[in-house]
């Protein structure tokens, strides 16, 4: 394979090229990337998902029941833990998100209380299975029963426990009560990235920024969308003091605290360097129903206060709300979706005729700079100008590697976006796409990750059509999800973090972004699929390949206009060793090879590439 690579006469890349994709599903925001500690803190419920007591439990002899106070905490949380005793060292105890991962360092906790109690409680962090208490704290308290009363405390605990398999606890002397009392909003926080109040989870942050990621989509995915009325995820209802925050009945069978809201999207995004890609809710629930036309307006009114309260300073209305919240510095938004996959929903939407249309004149019309584009690239708009769109594609590999070329006749202007796709199934001897009604790959596997990358390397040779890509979905608590494959797993331990075959192909392609595609002689694909450009950055040339198919190794001759004799190149590959290997719980299969280059006597760099591998060169410009 020779490519020639010209260094003039290519494409300027947006710059965006890998981002995130981020819902809650899988436990991905409560229980994932948000790092609250406590599961179920505040009882939050729906018609959908009524509130439980589970996993809480008693300490000693108590007896719990959830209450719907008069006076509840607050109206968003109207539903509290009632603790009956009458005697002795009693309390409640909570499992976390399957399991509390005990370092030593500080944890920050706070809970409220109703009910006349003349004493301290204890707050502590405990290990069932030794029967330890690994760090414990005295919180006085003023309980009454004349309102509720929020009770704050630290614990730092002074080893690392040896598992996950501890619980928070508050425990107390009842008899120092009137025979109960209510608790609510039960919360515990290790450290956060960068230290934010309300923050994420560390681990998970730094997985996030090995990828280098530009962009991140959120909040959804189905999630945004919600099931049915009257519940989809409502972005005002996501802000302000956690008890203020009502909650949802997520599409993906659980109820969401919403404790990862907004501000939490943003400072997200700003902490990881990250474009804001704003997905607002267009009128269309998942399971069907849409608004019609006449009774869109005040949905989309939703959504421009949604942007003003981002953007908008303290003269305004949302702006001044955001500012009251302790957020004086408004945000900028400049991508933002409508909807997600509308595309798919049957009964007559609509999306077409008038949806999309209604949002983006709304919103560019306040917000001319803002590019608004549609959740489908099935375009069938009313209108003749181009529409932006986003792509979704979970398919098996042959069906991506056939897909190199398909965005070689998309609308030009990098209008549009790949939101989400992944390598989900194997090949089958028919081909074709996915079948929902089959398993899926338990984690990426290599053959998947291969077929990823010339995708994705299809779309980068299209960098003047497709502006960015983000592997879908992002994260899976190991301990309950609802799909698979992920690009990164884990549970409560922080040692069990997998970076999937996927993430390390991403995070090669990532870590040496393009800025402008350039031209190559001849192109000749398959089974080596590439794209040639030049960084920057790093003042270097690049071509990225993948091998897909082939029956022997394939010995690749590059040579760079301008590059001469003596430059010298870094040729990074990646291999597994199996078609089928994948990476999970403390394993890693993804082989890296590095190696250095010089260019021969006519400029060209030689090198061989193993079937099923996927590499970089990049040469010193
Ligand atoms: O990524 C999982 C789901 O796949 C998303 O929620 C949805 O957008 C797509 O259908």
């Amino acid at each position: 394979l020779d490519i020639k690579v010209a260094n003039t006469g290519g494409n300027a890349t947006s710059g965006y090229a890998y981002g995130v994709m981020f819902e809650d599903i899988n436990h991905s925001g409560d229980g994932g990337i948000y790092a609250e500690l406590i599961r179920n803190r505040a009882f939050q419920g729906s018609t959908v998902h009524p509130s439980v007591v589970d996993p809480w439990t008693a300490v000693g002899s108590a007896a719990l029941s959830l209450q719907n106070l008069s006076d509840p905490l607050s109206s968003a949380l109207p539903t509290s833990l009632n603790v009956a005793a009458s005697s002795g060292p009693v309390g409640i105890s909570n499992p976390g998100y399957w399991g509390i991962e005990v370092k030593a360092q500080k944890y920050t906790g706070s809970f409220w209380v109703k009910g006349n109690f003349n004493g301290s409680f204890s707050a502590s962090l405990f290990n069932y299975l030794s029967n330890a208490t690994l760090a414990s704290v005295e919180v006085p308290s003023n309980a009454s029963s004349n309102d509720w009363r929020e009770h704050t405390f630290t614990l730092t605990p002074e080893t690392d426990a040896a598992n996950v398999n501890n619980t928070f606890r508050i425990t107390y002397d009842a008899s120092a009560t009137d025979g109960s009392l209510d608790f609510n909003l039960i919360s515990l926080f290790p450290p956060t990235y960068n230290d934010r109040p309300n923050g994420l989870r560390i681990d998970l942050m730094e997985a996030l920024k090995g990828l280098n990621p530009s962009f991140l989509r959120f909040p959804g995915g189905n999630n945004l969308e919600g099931d049915d009325p009257p519940y989809y995820l409502k972005w005002n209802e996501t802000i302000g003091p956690l008890k203020d925050r009502p909650g949802f009945p997520g599409t993906w069978t659980y109820e969401n605290t919403n404790g990862l809201g907004l501000i939490e999207y943003l400072y997200w995004c700003e902490d990881l360097g990250m474009e804001p890609v704003l997905a607002v809710w267009a009128g269309f629930y998942l399971s069907g129903p849409a608004i019609n036309e006449t009774d869109l307006q005040p949905y989309i009114d939703d959504a421009l206060n949604e942007l003003e309260f981002i953007m908008g300073d303290a003269s305004t209305t949302y702006g001044a709300l955001r500012t009251s919240l302790g957020y004086p510095d408004p945000w900028v938004i400049r991508y933002v979706e409508v909807g997600n996959e509308d595309n798919l929903g049957g009964g007559g939407a609509s999306y077409e005729s008038y949806r999309f249309q209604a949002f983006r004149d709304a919103i560019n019309g306040k917000y001319p700079n803002i590019f608004v584009f549609a959740s489908t690239v099935a375009y069938n708009f009313e209108e003749t100008e181009d529409v932006g769109g986003d792509y979704h594609q979970y398919t098996r590999p042959d069906y991506f590697v056939g897909q190199f070329g398909f965005f070689d006749n998309f609308t030009t202007g990098q209008k549009t976006m790949i939101g989400e796709y992944a390598a989900v199934q194997p090949n089958i001897p028919q081909g074709g796409g996915v079948n929902w009604d089959l398993p899926k790959f338990p984690f990426p596997e290599w053959i998947g990750t291969v077929s990823e990358a010339v995708f994705l390397l299809g779309a980068e040779r299209n960098a003047d059509k497709i502006w960015g890509a983000a592997y879908a979905p992002t994260l899976q608590n190991l301990n309950s999800y609802q799909w698979t494959p992920d690009l990164i797993s884990y549970s409560a331990s922080s040692d069990d973090d997998v970076l999937s075959t996927s993430y390390k192909m991403i995070e090669l392609f990532s870590a040496h972004r393009i800025s402008e595609v350039l031209p190559v002689d001849s192109p000749d694909f398959g089974p080596a699929y590439y794209v040639a450009g030049y960084s920057n950055s790093s003042d270097s040339y690049i071509v990225k390949a993948a091998v897909y198919n082939s029956t022997e190794p394939v010995n690749v001759s590059v040579a760079f206009e301008g590059v001469s004799e003596g430059a010298e190149g870094t040729l990074t590959v990646l291999t597994a060793p199996e078609a089928t290997s994948f990476n999970s719980v403390g394993s890693d299969v993804v082989e890296t090879s590095t190696t250095s280059l010089t260019a021969g006597s006519d400029g060209v760099f030689s090198f061989e590439l193993p079937d099923l591998s996927v590499s970089v060169l990049e040469v010193k410009g």
